[in-house]
Formats: C-alpha cells, structure tokens, sequence
C-alpha cells in the first residue's frame, strides 16, 4: 500500500510524534517506525537475495515503514545457524544486495542491514565449521541441537580476523547502497557473548572488566566509522537484560554507551534475551504490551544518540504512547509489520480498522518448531511452506 505523497503532503493524523521525521546520523527518516531485522530464512541456499527476500522487504517499504532492517546478514565463512540467511563475506552478494536496498529506497523507505557472527549460537552442522565464543562454554540451547557440539575458545588471531571481517560487511554493504548498518551485538550471538561476563571468562584484554569485554564491539565500530565516515549511519543493537543470572542488566550499560557514542554509533537498539531466554527475544502474549520499554528507557537515560525500543508494540497508537511518554525516539515493530506490513500507512490515512493484527501465536519463530522459513499464520503472503504446495 504505497502513498504519494505529492496527493497527501500534509496529512492529518492521530500519531504526530511518530509521523514526524528524525535523523539518524547523517541518515534522515520520514517517520519513526523501524522493522527490525528477521532472518526469515528466505535467501537463496548460497546466501544471495532471492525474489521471495526481495517482496518480503518490498512490502514493508510499501507500506509505509521509515527504517527496513534486512538482514541478518552473515559477516564470517565460518559462522551460520541457518541454511538460508543473508551472507556478507564476499563480493558476490553484492549484485543482488544493491537491488534490494535499490529497491527498498525508491519505495521512500531507508535500507538498513544487520551483520551477525553467531559464535557460540551457530552449527556445525549447517557450516562444517567448528565453532568460536570468547570462551569455551557451551550453548546451553544449541548444544541439545547437535550430539557433536563442541565450542573453541577464540585466539587474539581469531578476534582480529572476526573484527576485520565485519568491518569488510559493513564496507561492502555501505557499497550495495545500506543506508544505516547495525551492529548485532545482542541476543546472545558473538558480540553479545563478547560483552557479557555470563559468556566471557576470558582474563586477556578481551575479557574480566567491562572495557575488556567491550573491546571487539569497540573495535568494530571504530573501524567501520574510519572507512565509511559518515555515509552511513551505524546501529548497535543490545540485549539491555539478558534475564539469564549473572548476565547484563540495564544498569550493566551505564558506562558503555558513552563509550560507544565516542566510537561512532549514531542509534542504539535496544532488545532483550538470549537463547537461554528467548522468551525475552520474542515476547509471548503473556508478558503483556511492550515489556521491555523500560529496559530501552533505563538505556536511554545513558545515551544522547536516538533509542529504538521493541517487543510487542502491536499499533501505531502504542509506538506514539511510547514516544510520547519520553522513553525511546524510534519504534520496531516486528510481528505487527509481517502480519500486515501498511499498518503504517493504514494508521496514517486513519484506515485502523482494514489492519491485519498480529494474533500472537508465535509461529513465526519458525526455528522453535523446526520448520524450514519463517510463515505467518494470518499474512497469506507468507504461508507455511505445505500450505503453499
Ligand atoms: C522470525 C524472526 C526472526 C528474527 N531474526 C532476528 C535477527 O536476525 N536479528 C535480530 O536482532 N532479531 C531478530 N528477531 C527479533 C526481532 O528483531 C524483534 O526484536 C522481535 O520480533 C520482537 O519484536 P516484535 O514483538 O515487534 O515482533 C527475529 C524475530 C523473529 C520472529
């Protein structure tokens, strides 16, 4: 559902504050409404975008949202959890990836992509890779995944090279056309073990204080800000509580983000969970509306660079309370844009009552059930594979 917006340029609506633009870095958006990423699993099995990637992104830039997230894209050769997620770790992504931000862009929305090492959170079965976490300590969810699960601790060598690999991502990304580049740092995947003392035993420079174990993600985003300056605006994505004990708590980011801001990260995301908790990475209904806005609140009182809060905001009406009440300045709205991806041009034209609503079911974390992609019980564009057959 796409709008001119030469037909309507000043169109009254219920949701001012998340009607009116904001920047990001050097990166302006029209709105505040954000998809965060998924790796829906829709990639071609060499990770190249395919057709299905490329509707799937399309509709949400149709429809109205500020910022795509795509993605997650795949920084090293070693790492995946999945058979189709996006890849990064060459030039021969490049092609289909320009096509899609292309794509994304001239729909008005902005193009952003996620770069992921799974580290301890990937399989060997799926890379024939042995796998890498700053320490060698299991996966408590994906060792019951594979009998051989076996978990290396990284070397100084091993860092360097996982750092140099996700600043080639970013470069090779802002190349395709990416618009704003997040550092997935979050979730329990590599960068969030890195950060969190329940993950990282280490006793080197990559571990024990908090500095320590901010270092790679640091590093990363230092080095993505030397190449690419400003022509790109970069998000950082964190886990703002673990809910796992002994993990990260908001207070945990009282001194980090400063120095995270210093380094050059222009919005930060802000999430909940990890495998242990993925409760908390895809809130069920019974947790309620937006359970985690405090926890992007708290991190916001640290931060000067735009927050994005997520987690079960299911309309517009919610993401403007949110705003309004002074606790994030960007909304994600995962589960509420696949079931109906114009929710956010609906609600602009006042068109509420024609949303598709989520119904919470959680389907769509496809991964829990084994399914092969990510389907949608009420969006029919993304039906579960047998249904379509
Ligand atoms: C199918 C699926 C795939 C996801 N993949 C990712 C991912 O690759 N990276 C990430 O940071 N979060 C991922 N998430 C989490 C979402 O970005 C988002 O935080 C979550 O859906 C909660 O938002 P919602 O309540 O609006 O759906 C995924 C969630 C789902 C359901």
């Amino acid at each position: 559902m796409r709008i001119n917006e030469e037909v309507i340029p000043n169109h009254e609506n219920n949701y001012p504050l998340v009607f009116s633009p904001i920047n990001i870095g050097p990166v302006r958006l029209k709105n505040r409404i954000v998809f965060p990423t998924w790796q829906v699993n829709y990639a071609n099995t060499d990770g190249t975008v395919s057709d299905k990637l490329l509707k799937f992104y399309s509709a949400l830039a149709d429809g109205g949202c500020g910022l795509v997230f795509t993605g997650c894209a795949v920084v090293s050769s070693d790492t995946a959890a999945f058979d189709r997620v996006m890849r990064l770790d060459s030039d021969i992504y490049l092609p289909g990836l320009r096509k899609l931000f292309l794509e994304i862009e001239n729909r008005g929305s902005v193009p952003g992509i996620q770069l992921i090492h799974y580290g301890r959170q990937a399989l060997t079965s799926v890379t024939g890779c042995e796998l890498i976490a700053p320490s060698p300590i299991p996966c408590p969810v994906m060792s019951r995944f594979e009998p051989n699960y076996k978990v290396r601790e990284m070397t100084i060598a091993d860092i360097h090279r996982v750092c140099n690999d996700f600043i080639a991502a970013a470069v090779r990304a802002a190349e395709a056309g990416a618009k704003v580049i997040e550092v997935h740092a979050a979730h329990g995947y590599l960068l969030n073990q890195f950060l969190s003392p329940y993950s990282n035993h280490r006793t080197d420079d990559y571990g024990g204080n908090t500095i320590n174990r901010a270092r790679l993600i640091l590093q990363i985003i230092e080095g993505i800000k030397n190449k690419l300056d400003n022509r790109v605006a970069i998000s950082l994505r964190v886990s703002g509580n673990e809910f796992v004990e002994g993990g990260l708590k908001p207070n945990d980011f009282k001194d980090l983000i400063n120095l995270f801001e210093n380094k050059g990260i222009d919005m930060l995301n802000v999430s909940a969970g990890v495998y242990e908790s993925m409760e908390r990475i895809v809130p069920p209904a019974t947790l309620g509306d937006a359970p985690h806005v405090n926890i992007a609140s708290e991190l916001k009182q640290f931060s000067t660079v735009p927050v994005c809060a997520v987690g079960s905001i299911f309309s517009i009406g919610l993401a403007e309370e949110v705003i309004a009440s002074g606790k994030a300045e960007l909304i994600a709205l995962g589960r509420a844009q696949v079931a109906d991806p114009a929710i956010v041009n609906k609600s602009l034209l006042g068109q509420e009552s024609d949303i598709r609503k989520c119904i919470k079911c959680n389907k769509c974390t496809f991964w829990t059930t084994g399914e092969a992609q990510m389907f949608c019980s009420v969006n029919p564009d993304y039906q579960r594979p047998k249904e379509i057959e």
